[in-house]
């Protein structure tokens, strides 16, 4: 449905230099797929929507939408905004105060400018997208005197009152509250797939990304660095980036004992001893590498359940702190040679601060960082 490829956007600073921006962005959207753009801020998030939706004028690059070219350096078409069939929600959702509900979700099909609406489709289609968020009983109500999950639901109605063929929304929920978030974010996922609408959306919060999206591009410094689903990305980190960026994270360096192929299981030597790892990738023996253990991968166990010193993975240590998270517990562990591992574990399990512990991981769930 869209494709972007090879987009470069770059901002000149105070000193005359190219920067910020994207330097390079590919990607495609499949017709009705939730896309995410997930990185820190300053990343180039807003500097793609922005492109594709007619905002910025790119230096390099195409961006085709279901088949038509909105713009393409090559030949030079820039499309106007208006002509993109395109809908946005921004973080600051720029509800009309002086207009009621009703109103502002029809103003996109009052102004109009390539072909006119009747009266009666436009009480259609407003009601319709009002029903959608669940604010058809408002719709004569000022949308000044809304809270913010509601003014942010009419932002998502106007944007949608067009029925436009991609919608854009860019951090729509970060001026909301936790919980409110959180409900907002599974009712932007059920009215994306109702409406069946393909959408990027951007979040520099990689629990919205996880929780929302059918893949997830990882951007980092105006670069994606891994697209994949939100399991491949977190299970298979391909940058330490992209590891420390979704998740806590163990991440570990040493260096491989012998020569590896795509898909071996291979002892790494480190500080603490000799690690397996899972490889995606051959590599050459001697070569130093990172690799990545999930908090909830690593098993603590006490002296008495503790399995024997052959088994692999299996490392030595002190509990050196202990924090209650609710639905899990997370303990910093000690172990010899001065590294300090971080593990999650179920909150039933009781280790104190100085309990000697044994820690075990799967070899499959220790990630060799191939890139
Ligand atoms: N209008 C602008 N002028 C100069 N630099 C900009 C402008 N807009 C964005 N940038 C820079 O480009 C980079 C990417 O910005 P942006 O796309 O807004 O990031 P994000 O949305 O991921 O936080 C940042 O370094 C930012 O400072
Ligand atoms: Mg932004």
């Amino acid at each position: 449905m869209l494709r972007v490829a090879n987009l470069v956007k770059q901002y000149i600073n105070e000193t005359g230099e190219r920067k910020g921006g994207v330097s390079n962005v590919s990607f495609d959207v499949k017709e009705g797929e939730l896309f995410t753009l997930l990185g820190p801020s300053g990343c180039g998030k807003t500097t793609t929507l922005r492109s594709i939706a007619g905002l910025e004028h790119p230096e390099s690059g195409q961006i085709q939408l279901d088949g038509r070219d909105l713009f393409d350096s090559r030949s030079d078409i820039q499309l106007p905004m208006y002509e993109r069939d395109i809908g946005m929600v921004f973080q600051s959702y720029a509800i009309w105060p002086h207009m009621n509900v009703f109103e502002n979700a029809a103003y996109p099909l009052r102004t109009r400018r390539n072909g006119h609406v009747s009266r009666e489709d436009i009480e259609t289609r407003v009601m319709r997208s009002l029903e959608m968020v669940g604010l058809a009983e408002y719709r004569n109500r000022s949308a000044t005197k809304l809270s913010g999950g509601q003014q942010q639901r009419l932002a998502l109605a106007r944007a949608l009152v067009r029925e436009p063929k991609l919608l854009l929304l860019d951090e729509p929920l970060s001026n909301l509250d936790a919980l409110l978030r959180e409900q907002m974010r599974a009712e932007i996922k059920r009215l994306q797939s109702e409406w069946g609408v393909t959408t990027i959306y951007v979040t520099h919060d990689q629990s919205e990304a996880m929780a929302l999206s059918d893949r997830v591009a990882v951007l980092n410094n105006g670069m994606i660095a891994q697209m994949g689903t939100p399991f491949d990305i977190y299970d298979r980190p391909r940058s330490e980036f992209v590891a420390n960026f979704i998740g806590r994270t163990n991440l570990l360096r040493g260096r491989l004992a012998s020569r590896v192929r795509a898909g071996d299981i291979a002892p790494v030597d480190t500080s603490i001893g000799s690690i397996r790892c899972m490889f995606s990738s051959g590599m050459p023996a001697g070569n130093q590498i990172s690799f990545v253990i999930r908090p909830e991968n690593i098993q603590l166990h006490t002296a008495e359940g503790a399995p024997a010193d052959a088994m692999p993975n299996c490392i030595d240590g002190l509990v050196r702190n202990k924090v209650f998270l609710g639905e899990v517990a997370e303990y910093s562990i000690d172990i010899n040679g001065g590294l300090n591992i971080i593990a999650r574990t179920h909150p039933s399990i009781s280790l104190n601060r100085g309990d000697r512990v044994r820690a075990s991981f799967p070899e499959n769930k220790v990630i060799a960082i191939c890139s």
